[in-house]
């Protein structure tokens, strides 16, 4: 049988195994949510930075850029980190550039895997359905924050577990902790998360309304697939 883990943050990547493996990177709060969102609205392709002067040589090269830190967008970048930015005319066709405090670096860490995909809770049921018709083992690269774990990511890597399990085996405890956690707040995941510590931060900055866009399920089919350097929609 096919397993599916889960590794809580990046910082312990180098404990799990990510070659033959598809890894699903989840940054919920928000870079996926806004890379899923972003390809809903027709973007043309993300390519994921770990820095920020690597998005800004990109924005030279004549990218659309977007760079957060901290959960603000850096001055001098075009785009920020919400979804809502991405639902414009001004994406449609066009290739952006992107750094995040935790999400594009999740991403860049995933390289050696068979297939880097972006998941949030927006295309969790695109993702199950793709998962089904492959071969190989599943890992969730949940970003975190700063190498610390999170609620949010954790309960999406938990979605995934629940939805997967008649297919996949459970590979370590992480998967089974996520599970649960998830099904102990599935029915109302805003108040199941009210104290999360992004949710403070994003409360502090006035940025409520992307808490609630983030959490839907199954609104978009698409998926961001890494193709070499950049993602691109692969739709399902
Ligand atoms: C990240 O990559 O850490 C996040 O997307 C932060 C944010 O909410 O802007």
């Amino acid at each position: 049988m096919k397993q599916i883990d889960v590794c809580f943050t990046p910082d312990l990547l180098h404990l799990h195994t990510v070659e033959n493996t598809i890894v699903v990177v989840a940054d919920v709060f928000r870079a996926t949510s806004c890379m899923v969102t972003a390809f809903a609205y027709g973007v043309n392709s993300i390519t994921p930075v770990a820095t920020i002067d690597e998005c800004r040589l990109l924005q030279e090269r004549g990218y659309l850029a977007a760079a957060e830190r901290n959960a603000r967008k850096v001055e001098g970048f075009e785009l920020d980190n919400s979804p809502f930015t991405y639902m414009d005319d001004r994406i449609r066709g066009a290739n952006v550039a992107m750094t995040t405090t935790n999400g594009t670096l999740a991403i860049t860490k995933s390289r050696s895997a068979v297939k880097v995909l972006v998941g949030s809770f927006l295309n969790l049921d695109a993702i199950v359905r793709f998962l089904k018709t492959e071969r190989y083992d599943v890992m969730v690269l949940c970003a975190g924050w700063k190498g610390r774990v999170n609620l949010e990511d954790t309960l999406f890597a938990g979605a995934l577990v629940e939805r997967l399990k008649d297919s996949y085996a459970m590979a370590e405890d992480s998967a089974i902790m996520a599970w649960r956690l998830y099904a102990q707040g599935k029915d109302n995941l805003i108040s199941y998360m009210a104290n999360a510590s992004h949710i403070r931060r994003l409360q502090r900055l006035g940025i409520q309304k992307d808490i609630a866009y983030c959490l839907q399920h199954d609104l978009y089919d698409v998926i961001p697939v890494l193709r070499g350097n950049a993602l691109v929609s692969m739709e399902v």
